[in-house]
């Protein structure tokens, strides 16, 4: 007895990769190091080990689902400063929810607004193509059919909702919007956020914004999607955003992060969670409130990725379509043949890298459009990033 809505998704992409390589042994005698995986590796900033420490007399109580005040006043606070909002825009009591990191956001949401039929017909799913495979297996798993909107050159990386016909946007439910892009690291305009906005509210459609890197820039802060709603009045209505310390803290294993928007979603969000939440634990959730707090910490995680971009620029300007990101730690390098690449890094210098492919699916047109690149996550120090993107070069 077996739920067979998930033959629909398939497996993992760290699966497959895990089944593309591991019958392979390396031919070299060098470390096996891995750029695969987007797990920050810079050290948890010092806020972690103090908070935690005072927070001891918490792990009594049950965590309730709206956080704390505390929590969501600093998540306000930083929302207002980093995107310029008024501090009456919104009623952070009513529309900020903490999540045990965005991941498990992503995927409840799917459950919270998709109805059983939109006019009698299956409700889509809009999702980027290459995505992030949680919009994915949500969609698929809540009973929606996903719509892939390629983000290709053509299109900066990023999807163009606006090409679907009407039927589609009418059937619509729900809209995943990654900026930065993982994996591209493309960023969109505050203008295009607000156009996404508009034909979400014209087609009446809940669309998620889902900014977990916002804050690894190169140059200009990202703009998000709560900035383009102030843009348009200051309404909330059926736009969701999810951001998270994974990246922004260097804290992956925190679990960390927070949904904000509408008031109506985030009421029917509470109930969902009600039921098959687990929201952060109260230690873990004062952890969360000093970070937001803080941004000199973030500044240098920031000047730390910088780094080790300049060293990214010295060694692959002008290869493998290599370009610095706006946003995100990824590399998205065009190597022609993104397995037959990422075996042979594997096989000739033991270096671990995830095919583009594993992130996409084939599209209409008969094209998967992450065949021919690689993503290398720049998440180690300065000395393992080097060393791996040297091993890159050498082997491509
Ligand atoms: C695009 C994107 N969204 C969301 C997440 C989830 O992050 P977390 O659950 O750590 O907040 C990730 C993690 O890699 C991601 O790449």
């Amino acid at each position: 007895m077996i739920n067979d809505r998930l033959d629909r998704i398939g497996d993992y992409p760290f699966d497959r990769l895990r089944a593309l390589l591991d019958s392979h042994k390396p031919q070299t005698e060098e470390a096996p190091l891995s750029l695969a995986l987007g797990e920050p590796q810079h050290p948890a900033p010092d806020i972690v080990h103090q908070t935690l420490a005072e927070s001891g007399d918490l792990w009594g109580k049950y965590p309730p689902i709206w956080g704390t005040p505390e929590f969501r006043s600093a998540v306000h606070q930083w929302l207002a400063q980093r995107y310029g909002l008024s501090n009456n825009m919104f009623d952070p009591d009513r529309t900020i929810i903490p999540v045990s990191g965005t991941r498990e956001a992503l995927f409840m949401m799917a459950f919270t607004v998709i109805p059983e039929s939109v006019s009698g017909k299956t409700p889509a799913v809009l999702m980027p193509n290459p995505f992030y495979q949680v919009y994915l297996g949500a969609a698929a798993l809540a009973g929606a059919e996903s719509v892939f909107v390629p983000a290709t050159p053509e299109t900066n990386f990023l999807p163009d909702f606006h090409s679907l016909d009407t039927e589609t946007l009418d059937r619509t439910a729900l809209a995943y919007y990654c900026t930065p892009a993982n994996p591209q690291g493309t960023s969109a305009s505050v203008e295009k956020l607000a156009s996404i906005v508009e034909l979400a509210r014209k087609h009446d459609f809940v669309i998620v914004f889902d900014e977990c890197y916002s804050e690894i820039y190169n140059e200009t802060p990202p703009a998000g999607g709560i900035e383009a709603c102030a843009k348009l009045g200051g309404s909330l209505k059926n736009v969701l955003i999810m951001n998270s310390l994974s990246k922004r803290s260097s804290v992956p294993g925190l679990r960390s992060g927070f949904v904000a928007g509408d008031p109506e979603i985030m009421a029917r969000f509470k109930q969902v969670r009600d039921y098959g939440g687990a929201p952060p634990p109260m230690p873990l959730l004062a952890v969360a409130t000093a970070l937001w707090q803080d941004e000199k910490h973030v500044a240098e995680n920031r000047a730390f990725y910088s780094r080790k971009f300049d060293l990214a620029d010295q060694k692959l300007s002008g290869k493998h379509g290599y370009y610095r990101p706006d946003g995100g730690f990824y590399l998205w390098l065009d190597v022609g043949d993104s397995e037959a690449a990422a075996l042979k890094l594997w096989q000739n210098a033991a270096l671990r890298v995830i095919p583009g492919a594993y992130f996409a699916k084939t599209g209409r047109d008969g094209k998967n459009p992450g065949a021919a690149y690689i993503r290398c996550a720049l998440v180690h120090d300065l000395e393992t990033t080097g060393q791996a993107l040297d091993r890159l070069v050498a082997t491509l």
